[in-house]
């Protein structure tokens, strides 16, 4: 290899390691442009974004809508998974990220676990119906305590989930 082969080799080299390097800075900053600051303070800005009472309570409705419903057709299996993810809604993430309302949540996961997921075992709708009747009127104990009794619960109407299409 001649003295100007090696130093065009080393040029290229050189320039595609500077590109490889700033494409990997543009990837860097480009995650990262809002979480900026000490480790602490990034820290903190990612704790004040987990999801809360707003966000997660409509993904609990939800699924209290769609408990009413797999057990209305007789789909058990889906009322317990609904059962089993409204608990873990509020012990793994409401309970963590907003503790306040720890007393409140532990009374009411007391009072309706094992209730519903015994109910939802017997397989039957009509003493189903009634173990609802007390989970909602749970709820809304939470609701009132809460300062949020306009949160009134109905008897659910309507399903949404693509399981539970066209049950009524
Ligand atoms: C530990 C207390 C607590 C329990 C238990 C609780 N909730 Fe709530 N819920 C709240 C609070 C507080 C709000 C108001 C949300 C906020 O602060 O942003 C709320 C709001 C709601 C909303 C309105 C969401 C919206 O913004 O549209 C629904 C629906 C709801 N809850 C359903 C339920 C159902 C169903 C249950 C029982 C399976 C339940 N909640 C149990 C505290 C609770």
């Amino acid at each position: 290899m001649n003295r100007k082969t090696l130093l065009f080799g080393i040029c290229i080299g050189l320039v595609v390691s500077l590109m490889i390097g700033s494409l990997g800075q543009v990837a860097v900053n480009a995650a990262s442009d809002w979480l900026t600051g000490t480790v602490d303070e990034k820290i903190d800005k990612l704790a004040s974004i987990q999801p809360g009472y707003g966000i997660m309570m409509q993904q609990i409705g939800q699924r209290y809508n769609d408990l009413y419903f797999s057990a209305k057709s007789g789909n058990w299996g889906f009322a317990e998974h609904q059962a089993e993810e409204i608990q873990v809604i509020l012990q793994e993430i409401l309970m963590v990220t907003k503790p306040k309302r720890n007393e409140d949540a532990k009374k009411f996961l007391a009072a309706s676990f094992p209730m519903i997921l015994d109910a939802i075992k017997k397989e039957k709708f009509p003493e189903f119906e009634k173990a609802f009747e007390t989970l909602r009127n749970n709820c809304m104990n939470c609701h009132i305590s809460q300062k949020v009794e306009f949160v009134k619960l109905k008897k659910p109407v309507l399903t949404t989930s693509p399981v539970l299409a066209g049950v009524k």
